[in-house]
């Protein structure tokens, strides 16, 4: 979703313009632009597509020093030059990642003093609001903290003022936005990998602040000046690089053992259970959601406690019924999704307690919520998640077992081979990593559609595969539950039609089995992903994995599919880091 930078410094501005949207490019846009300020005047050059159009129309070298830049994933108003930031309205000049609600009413009111509108995106909006308060208070702090009452919506915002040319302010509501320094030289960023090329000293900004940055950077609150504690961003920064890879999402399924190791760690650390609950609600978006779907198996299966998994988007406006002993768990690799941190926020209001299972140290969802389990993934860039999931549903499983556990529903002796089998798993993973799934993606890539089928576990980590392989190849894909199969859609199995089945569930493979061959008589080419053999006639393609216990077992089954996923999409010529329309971080609704 958008990307903002800013520099303001002692060195040449737009390079470091360039390499850090091209460090956003993850986030996911559609169409990029500079803003920077020479002689005192302001240039601004946008371009639709990809930023290397935005380089190619940009003499690098330029004596400039400061400037703001975007990436823009559209909302309001097609993917078009004139819709890119940044905007320019006045004296004022910003780049927005958000979105503003009542965008449409200010807009009137702006039309009626005059103000003209050359595109159709909320931010120009905005650009004019703070022109129109500035030309009356002549002071960019008091009229910034004007334009923050008046605005509905979520934000962060890197503006210029003409008045100033030496000076980048900064403000936020809900949209994440952080500043970097080093030295002489101050950055903003919507996220830490944008600045990691120059520091890995941060300020995060927080709602109703104001930062402000020329040849020093100053935090305001309310008008008063504020001391803020700097930040050290402590991963490691290869994670943004490719490493000698082709793909950040190929680099970060081979970091997976790496990633299943950490999380087993940090875990055995973690005293958190759900212990005290009756019941649980797992909310989240996207591949998190499928997440908790796993982990509402695991959960009822072996903690005994009922679990309700539901998709942030909805949920969030959904009658509540708030109830005693109950928990709600969000998961979001960004701790940033927009509809997520609502679903919090609404529980929350509720009183009920909340637990954030995050990826990203320090991110709204993991400072809103009660408690916060942190995922070991690392960074993750290819837009496509894989480790970050796996890390996810690692967590998941061991809150289970271990709850399971001290809930006596399980022996001391079973827990710690349990316990044990994630190491094993780790091993196992990294050579299940290293088969050849391109077999399976040649008999693939070509077609249109493809089906994945599971029953109970299977059926959660079948939705997983499916979304994975159609977001990342185009391919139009989708996950059923086994025997759900009949009852329509197997009307479009044909010849050929590919079917990858999941059958790890030892309770129910058998009837997983019978469907297999159900599709096998109309046509269908099943793959299936198992880990025991099957009777022959029940799959033309086996992808045999280790068989663990039921709560390795969905990591085992997560990496033929991704890695199936991958090379489809590769086949394809597809862009598999940055797939079109979609973003990494999704910070709208
Ligand atoms: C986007 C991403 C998905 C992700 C979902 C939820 O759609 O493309 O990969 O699963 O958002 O993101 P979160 O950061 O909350 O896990």
């Amino acid at each position: 979703m958008c990307g903002i930078v800013g520099y303001v410094g002692q060195k040449k501005a737009l390079p470091i313009l360039l390499n850090s949207l091209k460090a956003l490019e993850y986030r996911g846009y559609d169409s990029a632009g500079i803003a920077y300020i020479k002689d005192k005047d302001i240039h601004i050059i946008k371009k639709q597509g990809k930023i290397k159009n935005l380089e190619q129309s940009l003499s690098i070298d330029e004596d400039t020093y400061m400037g703001i830049g975007h990436t823009r994933w559209a909302t309001h108003g097609i993917p078009n030059e004139i819709n890119a930031h940044p905007h320019k309205v006045g004296k004022i000049t910003l780049v927005h990642n958000g979105i503003i609600e009542n965008y449409e009413e200010l807009r009137q009111e702006l039309v009626k003093d005059g103000y003209t509108f050359k595109g159709e995106t909320d931010t120009e909006v905005v650009a004019a609001l703070i022109d129109k308060i500035y030309q009356k208070k002549h002071d960019m702090l008091k009229t910034l903290d004007k334009v923050t009452n008046k605005l509905e919506g979520t934000y962060a915002f890197g503006i210029i003022c003409e008045d100033y040319p030496d000076t980048i302010y900064a403000i936020r509501k809900d949209s994440p936005l952080i500043i970097g320094v080093k030295d002489k030289d101050y950055f903003i960023a919507s996220d830490v990998p944008a600045i990691l090329n120059y520091t890995r000293e941060y300020y995060l900004l927080e709602q109703g602040e104001v930062a402000v940055l020329n040849n020093t950077c100053t935090f305001y609150m309310k008008g008063q000046e504020i001391n803020k504690e700097l930040k050290s961003f402590e991963g490691d920064s290869s994670s943004v690089s490719k490493n000698g890879y082709d793909h950040f999402m190929m680099k970060e399924m081979m970091e997976e053992p790496d990633v299943l190791h950490k999380t087993v760690h940090h875990m055995k650390e973690e005293s958190f259970t759900f212990m005290n609950y009756q019941s649980i609600d797992i909310v989240a978006c996207g591949s998190a959601y499928h997440t908790g779907l796993v982990g509402k198996y695991l959960i009822e299966q072996y903690a005994d406690i009922p679990v309700n998994v539901e998709v942030a988007s909805e949920y969030r406006y959904k009658k509540f019924f708030p109830k005693k002993n109950h928990l709600v768990i969000v998961i979001s690799q960004s701790g940033e999704t927009a509809d997520t941190l609502a679903a919090l926020k609404l529980a929350k209001e509720n009183n009920l307690d909340t637990l954030g299972i995050v990826n990203v140290k320090e991110s709204s969802i993991a400072r809103e919520a009660d408690r916060v389990i942190y995922t070991m993934a690392g960074p993750e860039i290819a837009v496509a998640t894989t480790k970050a999931y796996l890390a996810q549903v690692t967590t998941l499983s061991l809150l289970a077992l271990k709850t399971a556990y001290e809930k006596n529903l399980m022996k001391k002796d079973e827990y710690e081979e349990i316990l044990h089998s994630f190491d094993v798993g780790a091993v196992k993973i990294g050579k299940l990593l290293n088969k050849d799934y391109e077999k399976q993606a040649k008999k693939i890539y070509k077609k249109n559609d493809l089906f994945y089928l599971g029953r109970g576990l299977d059926y959660a980590l079948a939705m997983e595969g499916s979304l994975k392989l159609k977001e990342i190849s185009y391919l139009h894909s989708e996950a059923y539950a086994s025997g759900e199969l009949k009852h329509g859609t197997i009307s479009l199995v044909e010849d050929g039609t590919p079917v990858i089945s999941v059958m790890i569930d030892d309770h129910i493979r058998s009837k997983s089995v019978s469907n297999n061959k159900e599709v096998r008589a109309r046509g269908g080419y099943v793959i299936a992903i198992s880990n025991t053999e099957l009777p022959n006639d029940s799959y033309d393609d086996l992808i045999l994995i280790p068989q663990i216990n039921d709560f390795v077992n969905p990591i085992m089954a997560l990496i033929p599919m991704q890695m199936i996923s991958y090379y489809v999409a590769k086949m394809r010529g597809c862009d598999i880091d940055k797939p079109k329309n979609l973003a990494k971080s999704v910070t709208v609704e």
